[in-house]
């Protein structure tokens, strides 16, 4: 049975994510539809985002439905002490689906299984970003051909990037190889290490940006150090600008490699990486609003063709 909301990437199996790719493709070919026609759909928004916000937004318009909902928690009762129950409860009276970001992690979860309507996980603090992972694995195979047996280096906050989290465990189906590269005080998890484990999946830990993880791979994740999640800001000034791609970087690296990034960044991609042909963050943002049309519907129970 198809999940009835999207919490966890892991709650997603091949066929799944195949059906979800399926359907952005058709998306991406025709996005004005009329598929939300008479249906509201609800954006709550704990925390500040750019693109998950507006590209979920776009891709409801796009389908002629309706948004409510909020950007500023500050805006919400939440406020006052309403608690994130009494939130859902009231939201699910009013909207068809619910899209939400909370900086808390499992609140997503939690949400789901009291909401009586789809819920949408648009990140819970560092835990999972599974709407982004879909988009960067619709923009991996549009890339690269295929999501099989492909060489994945992933660079900067390990520990609390939720979109990396979800990344390895969404490509886990397709054989990956990893480079984690991060500085040891944001590296990699245990957890997601023994995750690796159990499925064979090899990986290589480097705490320097080398050469060698950036030649092998197919694909280079770059990430944002995660300046939100520090308790001590000194932390984060030693690790802030830690690793920096400039374009001098990729002269010696695969024809097919791809440079990603869930975005924003911050100093971590050098503007002089953006006018090379291999630089595809600003096309992978956009693949956000086919991905998502295609998760709504599909949570919806909406066929498209
Ligand atoms: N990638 C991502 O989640 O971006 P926003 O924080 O702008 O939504």
């Amino acid at each position: 049975m198809s999940p009835t909301s999207l919490v966890n990437i892991g709650d997603y199996d091949k066929e799944d994510i195949f059906r979800i790719l399926t359907s952005a493709s058709l998306f991406k070919q025709n996005p004005n539809r009329d598929l939300l026609k008479g249906r509201v759909c609800a954006t709550l928004f704990f925390e500040p985002s750019t693109r998950t916000r507006l590209s979920f937004e776009t891709a409801v318009n796009r389908l002629r439905g309706r948004i409510v909902g909020f950007s500023d928690a500050a805006t919400s009762s939440s406020t006052k002490g309403e608690s994130l129950k009494d939130t859902i409860m009231m939201v699910s009276n009013y909207a068809d689906i619910i899209i939400m970001r909370h900086h808390l992690e499992g609140s997503a979860r939690y949400a789901s299984e009291i909401s009586p309507v789809p819920v949408i996980n648009a990140g819970d603090g560092s835990n999972q970003h599974p709407t982004q992972t879909m988009l960067d694995l619709f923009t991996i195979y549009e890339t690269q051909g295929t999501l099989n047996n492909l060489t994945i280096t992933i660079v900067g906050d390990l520990k609390y990037g939720r979109a990396v989290h979800s990344l390895i465990q969404g490509l886990s189906h397709y054989n990956p190889t990893f480079n984690f590269v991060a500085p040891e005080e944001l590296s990699i998890p245990e957890k997601y290490k023994t995750f690796c484990d159990r499925r064979d999946i090899i990986y290589r830990e480097f705490t320097d940006f080398s050469p060698e993880s950036i030649n092998n791979a197919d694909i280079l994740y770059m990430t944002r150090v995660q300046k939100e999640r520090f308790t001590d800001l000194m932390e984060y000034e030693k690790v802030k600008n830690v690793y920096v791609l400039h374009n001098d970087m990729l002269r010696e690296s695969r024809e097919n490699l791809k440079v990603l990034h869930p975005l924003p960044r911050v100093k971590e991609i050098n503007q002089d990486v953006d006018d090379n042909p291999k630089a595809y963050y600003f096309q992978q943002a956009k693949n956000g609003m086919y991905v998502r049309q295609a998760v709504i519907c599909d949570l919806m129970g909406i066929e498209v063709k």
